[in-house]
């Protein structure tokens, strides 16, 4: 089958590292346009990138080129897909510039996500929300779908499969690490041997965006904190359903949830539960196959009617790079798209 060429713009940031390592060797999209700042224009992209990941760099990467950033340059190179890891202030203006001309933009940036038309997708957990591409003019033009907040993303998938009994209060304490804030993010003076009460606009991100994905309406109550571990968010979440649920319930819910597992990114099984009491932990943020798409839960207890847990969430695999990816896998299957591209 040949591969559907696409671009990753921001591809030298934390999230665009991630895009970069996973998509070296992905089974249907191929790497052929890559853009950063205009410093590292015509750079080879091992001899400028801050490399963060804790795997080696694949080799098939390290002599791409970074170019500038065209859209006549982007087509011309058969480009029809566009991964975003652009802050969000150079994403509002580049992705609908770049859907405008046709792309498709798979976006980590919250520019677009609360825009009525533009979905924010998790293929395990609203994956008809994709059809708001058509309200965008696709096939016909071009579309933003985006990937929700990191915590967001980890916070859903372990509430997707509880949506049933009826969602009417979450609460969540975030332990976020430094990744979160992209490269070079925080000062080591200020996060080292430290734990900061504060991420800027996170709580509300939270708020709006759960709301969104699983369309509930439930009171939420968020503290976000940055805490000194490199990769990998942990939540401590509380939860009041509408209906008496015991705990076994709700882990033979994740037991069973199993969804969209045709998508190459999808991991067999993508909330792993385990009794251990000191689990997750942030170090195991990059286990599980595909690295760090699984999301881990553990701690489950019930109290005066509550269900409380703790999760782990890989913030740039599952929390962005990877969840945009596995966007796009879930777009060219429900669309048909690597059909039409192998008939060309
Ligand atoms: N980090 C996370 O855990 C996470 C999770 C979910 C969503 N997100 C979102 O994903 C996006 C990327 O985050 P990140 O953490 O990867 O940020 P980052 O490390 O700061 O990377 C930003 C990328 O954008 C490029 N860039 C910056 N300004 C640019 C400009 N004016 N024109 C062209 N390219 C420019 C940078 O290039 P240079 O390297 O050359 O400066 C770099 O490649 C953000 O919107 C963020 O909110 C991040």
């Amino acid at each position: 089958m040949e591969k559907i060429k696409v671009a990753v713009i921001g591809a030298t940031g934390a999230v665009g590292q991630v895009f970069m390592w996973m998509l070296a060797d992905h089974p249907w999209f191929e790497v052929a346009y890559i853009t950063a700042s205009a410093a590292r224009v015509n750079q080879e992209y091992a001899s400028t990138v801050h490399w963060l990941l804790p795997f080696e760099m694949p080799t098939s990467i390290r002599h791409t080129i970074i170019s500038e950033f065209n859209a006549d340059t982007m087509k011309s190179k058969g480009v029809k897909i566009v991964f975003s890891a652009l802050p969000a202030e150079v994403a509002a203006e580049a992705e609908p510039h770049l859907r405008d001309l046709g792309f498709y933009i798979f976006s980590n940036a919250s520019a677009m996500r609360y825009d009525k038309n533009v979905p924010i997708l998790i293929p395990e957990t609203n994956l008809s929300t994709l059809d708001l591409i058509t309200d965008q003019g696709y096939p016909e033009n071009g579309f933003v779908v985006t990937n929700s907040n990191c915590v967001t993303a980890g916070l859903a998938m372990a509430i997707a499969p509880l949506k049933k009994y009826g969602i009417k209060e979450i609460s969540v304490c975030s332990y976020q690490a430094v990744s979160g804030a992209g490269y070079p993010g925080l000062s080591s003076f200020d996060i080292t041997d430290n734990v900061i009460p504060y991420i800027a606009k996170e709580e509300e991100k939270i708020e709006k965006e759960i709301k969104k994905i699983l369309s509930i309406d439930p009171i939420v109550y968020s503290y976000c904190v940055r805490v000194p571990v490199m990769f990998g968010h942990l939540e401590a979440v509380w939860l009041t359903l509408e209906q008496d649920v015991t705990t076994d319930m709700i882990l033979q819910d994740w037991e069973n949830f199993t969804d969209c597992n045709e998508l190459p990114s999808t991991p067999e099984r993508p909330v792993v539960y385990n009794h251990t009491n000191a689990f997750p932990q942030a170090k195991s943020a990059w286990w599980g196959t595909p690295h760090g798409m699984e999301v881990y839960t553990g701690r489950l207890k019930k109290k005066d009617g509550r269900i409380g847990f703790i999760l782990l969430v890989n913030n740039l695999v599952k929390g962005s790079a990877g969840g945009s990816i596995q966007n796009a896998e879930a777009f060219v299957t429900r669309f048909g798209l690597i059909k039409q591209e192998s008939r060309q």
